[in-house]
C-alpha cells in the first residue's frame, strides 16, 4: 500500500450535502480531512468557521486538519480546538509572533503545522521546524480551490524535506493546492507525502471514490517504477515526512 496520504480538502465539497460527502470519502480510504479557513483579508475570500467543523465532527473518525488562512489565527485556536479540530495549520506569512502560535496549538494538545506561500522559501522554517509536526508547502496561492499547480514550487519541496532530516526527523511534508492525477507524481516525486486535494476530488465526475483511487495509482505507478537509487531517495523523504 503506498506510504501516501490524502487529504480531501472540503472547500470543493457540495455544501449543501457536506455530511455526505466527507462520509464518502472516509470509506473510500482518505487519511484526514483538509478544512480551508478563510476570513475575507488574509486572503480574499470566505469559506467557513468553527460551527461546520462542530457540525463534520459528528460524522467521521477521521482527524481533522485545520488550515486557518486568516489574519489573527490566535484569537480563533481555542474554538476551533473546542468543535473538535486535531491539528492546525498556520501561515508563516504576515504572523509576527508564530513561535507563540505554534506554542499555543501545543498547549491546546493539537498537531502544529506552518504553511508557506509559493513564494517564500523554506529557511524561514529553520527556526520554528523543531516544534512543528508537519510543513505545509503551498503549491498554489492560498485563498481558492481549482487553481493552476505552481511548478517553481516543486525544488522546495525537496528543500523542506532536507531541512526535516536535519533539523525535525519525523515532520510531515503535505502540499497544497493543483493535485491532480498530473501533478501528484511530481510532488511524490519531490519528497511529499500527504497530499490535499480538493477539485481532484469533489470535482470528479465520477464520484470521490474513482478520483481518489485514480490519485492513489498515479502515485503507486511511481513508487513501482521507480530506480533504486531513486527508491532510496523516496524512502528518505518518505522517513522524513511519516507522521
Ligand atoms: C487553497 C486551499 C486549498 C484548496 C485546494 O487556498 O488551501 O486547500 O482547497 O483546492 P484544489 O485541490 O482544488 O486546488
Ligand atoms: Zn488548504
Amino acid at each position: 500500500m503506498s506510504a501516501v496520504k490524502l487529504a480531501p480538502s472540503i472547500l470543493a465539497a457540495d455544501f449543501a450535502r457536506l455530511g455526505q460527502q466527507v462520509t464518502e470519502v472516509e470509506h473510500a480510504g482518505a487519511d484526514r480531512i483538509h478544512v480551508d479557513v478563510m476570513d475575507g483579508r488574509f486572503v480574499p475570500n470566505l469559506s467557513m468557521g468553527p460551527a461546520i467543523v462542530q457540525s463534520i465532527r459528528r460524522v467521521t473518525q477521521l482527524p481533522l486538519e485545520i488550515h486557518l488562512m486568516i489574519s489573527d489565527p490566535d484569537f480563533f485556536l481555542e474554538d476551533f480546538a473546542a468543535a473538535g479540530s486535531d491539528s492546525f495549520l498556520v501561515h508563516w506569512e504576515g504572523n509576527h509572533n508564530l513561535h507563540r502560535t505554534v506554542q499555543r496549538i501545543r498547549a491546546l494538545g493539537k498537531r502544529a503545522g506552518v504553511a508557506i506561500n509559493p513564494a517564500t522559501g523554506s529557511g524561514v522554517l529553520e527556526e520554528i521546524i523543531r516544534d512543528l509536526d508537519q510543513v505545509l508547502v503551498m503549491t498554489v496561492n492560498p485563498g481558492f480551490g481549482h487553481q493552476q499547480f505552481v511548478r517553481t514550487t516543486l525544488p522546495k519541496i525537496g528543500q523542506v524535506c532536507e531541512l526535516i532530516e536535519r533539523l525535525k526527523p519525523g515532520c510531515a511534508v503535505e502540499v497544497d493546492g493543483g493535485i491532480d492525477v498530473t501533478t501528484a507524481p511530481l510532488v511524490v516525486r519531490a519528497g511529499a507525502t500527504v497530499l490535499v486535494a480538493g477539485s481532484a476530488i469533489f470535482g470528479d465526475r465520477d464520484g470521490v471514490a474513482t478520483a481518489m483511487k485514480r490519485l492513489r495509482m498515479a502515485v503507486n505507478h511511481i513508487e513501482d517504477e521507480t530506480e533504486p537509487a531513486e527508491q532510496s531517495a523516496l524512502q528518505r523523504s518518505q522517513r522524513c515526512s511519516s507522521e
